[in-house]
């Protein structure tokens, strides 16, 4: 681990000479960190974003996409983008609420009651963009939602079938209050890390489990060593590409716009690929790595973290219009689909 801090840092400090470098040559470079592998659809979306800014304004800015953590953990590198010397970063939702507690509410378990719920959701301009716009004071701004899917129990030792399954395993949760709290009221034992941490502390059973989508199993490869995956659905938590302030201020309106045409890019290119991905994945898990799925029954699941939605909303009200909108969009889904 310290071994790619020190690795992030150097390339960071390599960067900064290569821009002030390169600012002879005319080209500013745009560092873009994230924390998945290069097959990834995250860093596919970023590949075509780079490819667009460059087609575009490619005598201006040179892209460079880090992937794998190479930059630092998450919780880094938004820091590192706060302060400019990173320019974009993909962050987990999850953490982006200890940065600005609006963030909370896409950190509730059970939230959304579909996929189809959460993309509506996220793709409701009315909904999103005040929350995205919300962290401009603290240095930086939401450019674009990209798809993590479901996150499931999975565990090394024996499957999670009930939430009494849970009892006294250490299970990692991404290091935010609300997964810890959220945690704590399933019944295990909340161990809070970043993610290029998690396939380590698997394997040398410091922890007993992890919860995320399935390519965690097949691209971050957990599924060598957790082999049972349950299905109890408990968050849809979005990745979010967030942007330095000052940086996206100082475009110009012209290349603003070419910028917010590829932040569309990274999130249509990075969904489409995404189903597919997935799909893969469990094919993978099943057939190359002898990952086993299991449907668990969701209710007593859903009963024991229902709370955490009320508890959120007492202690941080503000979340409570945005919270209603949110159920009111589902209600509305439901209700076209019984009319069909
Ligand atoms: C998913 C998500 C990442 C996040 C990771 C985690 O992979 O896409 O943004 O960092 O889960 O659990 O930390």
């Amino acid at each position: 681990i310290m071994k790619k801090v020190l690795m992030g840092t150097m390339a960071i400090v390599m960067g900064a000479l290569f821009t002030s470098c390169n600012k002879g040559n005319g080209k500013e470079i745009i560092r873009v960190s994230h924390n998945q592998a290069a097959d990834h659809p995250t860093n596919i979306g970023l590949l075509a974003f780079e490819k667009y800014i460059e087609e575009n304004l490619g005598d201006k800015y040179d892209v460079q996409i880090f992937p794998n953590e190479l930059l630092g953990s998450q919780v880094n590198t938004v820091e590192l983008t706060q302060t400019g010397a990173i320019n974009f970063t993909v962050a987990s939702n999850a953490i982006l609420e200890s940065f600005e507690d609006i963030y909370q509410i896409f950190n509730l378990p059970y939230l959304f009651t579909s996929p189809e719920h959460y993309h509506a959701v996220m793709d409701d301009k009315e909904i999103v963009d005040p929350i995205f716009k919300s962290t401009k004071k603290s240095g930086f701004e939401a450019v674009a939602w990209l798809d993590a899917g479901t996150r499931n129990f999975y565990t090394v030792k024996k499957p999670i079938l009930t939430p009494d399954d849970l009892k006294g395993l250490k299970i990692r949760v991404q290091q935010s209050a609300s997964n810890i709290r959220m945690m704590q009221l399933f019944g295990g034992s909340a161990t809070p890390m970043g993610f290029g941490e998690v396939y380590t502390a698997l394997q040398q059973n410091v922890i007993d489990g992890a919860e995320n989508n399935e390519l965690a199993v097949t691209s971050n490869k957990h599924g060598e060593v957790a082999k049972y995956y349950s299905y109890n659905m408990h968050q849809m938590v979005p990745d979010i590409v967030i942007g330095n302030e000052r940086f996206l201020s100082n475009l110009s309106p012209e290349e603003r716009e070419v910028f917010d045409k590829g932040f569309q890019i990274i999130s249509r290119v990075q969904r489409d690929a995404w189903g597919d991905s997935v799909e893969k994945s469990i094919k993978q898990a099943k057939e190359e790595m002898n990952v086993q799925f299991f449907y668990p029954e969701v209710l007593p699941f859903q009963e024991r973290v229902l709370p955490l939605h009320q508890e959120v909303m007492t202690s941080n009200p503000k979340l409570v219009p945005i919270y209603e909108k949110i159920q009111e969009v589902g209600k509305s889904m439901t209700g076209g689909k019984e009319n069909e």
